[in-house]
């Protein structure tokens, strides 16, 4: 409780605009921290542990009005102010336009691992920030990120918790490889091995599939040994259920597409598929992925010079950094100074083996859905 409060407050301090009647003194002072901030930063090897208390002050207010900007994650990367641990979990667990994974990596920096892992497993913590937060760690793909999550994974939280933590490591091809050591290590909870079946059952990955399929019964009523499909045309014949199919449209595909306002913009929306692709072109971008990728969505492999990847769409680039859109519609800045290599990948970032996790009649229903989406 006192954690939540202190978060709370600090929250309000941070974040309440600074339009409290500024006088001239604040806007000179604010001007003068400007300037110390600008020349510490100019400074090839300043050592901020050892600065005085009037910089430390002067560093700390001009944070305050920062927000989660660039300039705000920069300064405290460079000289690693701990004392701004508890506003970057203010930003981690609010994660708004997807700065929570930088927030993390700044918490990493400084690490405050225990300080995460208290957030996490606090009574207190509301559902949904705890799972942001959780997401925001297996995007960094970092692993002493992705060590917390396992910790969390088999320890004893409540399942809820242990659930988010699960499926939060299906954010990141890091995260998935992490969960598949897990499974088989033979360390994950009993309990958890259908959720950990449906994370890794959609991976994009098919050596991560194939490798869960071993040790876990993949979701879904088509079993991995389901008979082959009968050939396009013969299911284009048939009539589906669009009712039904909307049930597995939002089981499947809702984590990856819109349709209108509803669902998760990481591929392109759906909202009026059915007049763009006739029935045959829409079994294949299902069964198929790969073979026409659509334009703007190409998925990338970036190496950082830390050695991990990031995996995604680009979803906007600066001379300075790059945006990585991953599925479940997070963002994940990258520097271009950390990276060492980018690679196009011939793969479509929408899994190939959807279809095996449903039934010859379930795939029938949702192409009979997809077709009625039109203007
Ligand atoms: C993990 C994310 C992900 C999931 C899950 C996913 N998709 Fe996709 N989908 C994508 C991406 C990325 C693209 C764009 C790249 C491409 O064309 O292959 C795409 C493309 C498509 C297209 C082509 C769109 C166009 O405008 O040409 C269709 C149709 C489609 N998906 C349908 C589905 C359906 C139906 C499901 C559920 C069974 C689904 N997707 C699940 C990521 C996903």
């Amino acid at each position: 409780m006192q954690n939540i409060f202190r978060i709370l407050l600090v929250a309000l301090l941070v974040w309440m605009p600074v339009s409290i009647a500024r006088g001239q003194d604040t806007a000179d002072t604010s001007a003068k921290d400007k300037l110390i901030v600008e020349t510490i930063l100019r400074m090839e090897s300043f050592d901020y542990q050892k600065a005085s208390p009037k910089v430390t002050a002067a560093v700390g207010r001009y944070l305050s009005t920062q927000g989660a900007s660039d300039q705000y994650f920069a300064l405290v990367n460079r000289f690693l102010i701990t004392d701004q641990s508890a506003t970057l979990l203010v930003i981690a667990l609010a994660d708004t336009n997807g700065k929570g994974a930088r927030a993390v990596q700044s918490l990493l920096l400084l690490k405050a691992e225990e300080a995460i892992f208290s957030a996490i497993t606090d009574q207190d913590s509301a559902d949904d920030s705890r799972e942001r937060l959780m997401r925001s760690l297996a995007l960094t793909e970092q692993p002493a990120a992705l060590a917390i999550l396992h910790d969390v994974v088999v320890g004893d939280e409540p399942l809820s918790v242990r659930t988010a933590a699960t499926k939060a490591l299906g954010a990141s091809r890091a995260g998935e490889l992490a969960l598949l050591a897990i499974v088989v290590d033979e360390k994950l909870p009993e309990d958890l091995s259908a959720t950990a079946a449906a994370t890794l059952g959609l991976s994009a990955n098919e050596a991560i599939r194939t490798e869960a399929s071993r040790h876990l019964t993949l979701s879904g009523s088509g079993a991995a040994d389901a008979p082959p499909l009968p050939p396009v045309a013969d299911l284009i014949a048939r009539t589906g259920d669009a009712a039904k199919g909307k049930e597995i449209y939002a089981r499947f595909c809702f984590i990856c597409h819109q349709i209108g306002s509803e669902g998760i913009a990481f591929g392109p929306a759906l909202t009026e598929i059915g007049d763009k692709l006739p029935k045959d072109a829409l079994y294949s971008a299902i069964l198929e992925p790969s073979a026409a990728i659509s334009f703007g969505f190409e998925g990338y492999q970036f190496t950082l010079k830390d050695g991990s990847l990031r995996i995604g769409i680009i979803a906007s680039e600066t001379d300075s950094e790059v945006v990585i859109r991953v599925p479940g519609g997070v963002t994940n800045s990258v520097e271009k100074s950390q990276l060492a290599e980018r690679d196009k990948l011939k793969e479509s970032l929408m899994p190939a083996n959807l279809y095996q996790a449903m039934s010859e009649n379930e795939l029938v229903d949702l192409i009979a859905f997809l077709s009625t989406l039109r203007k």
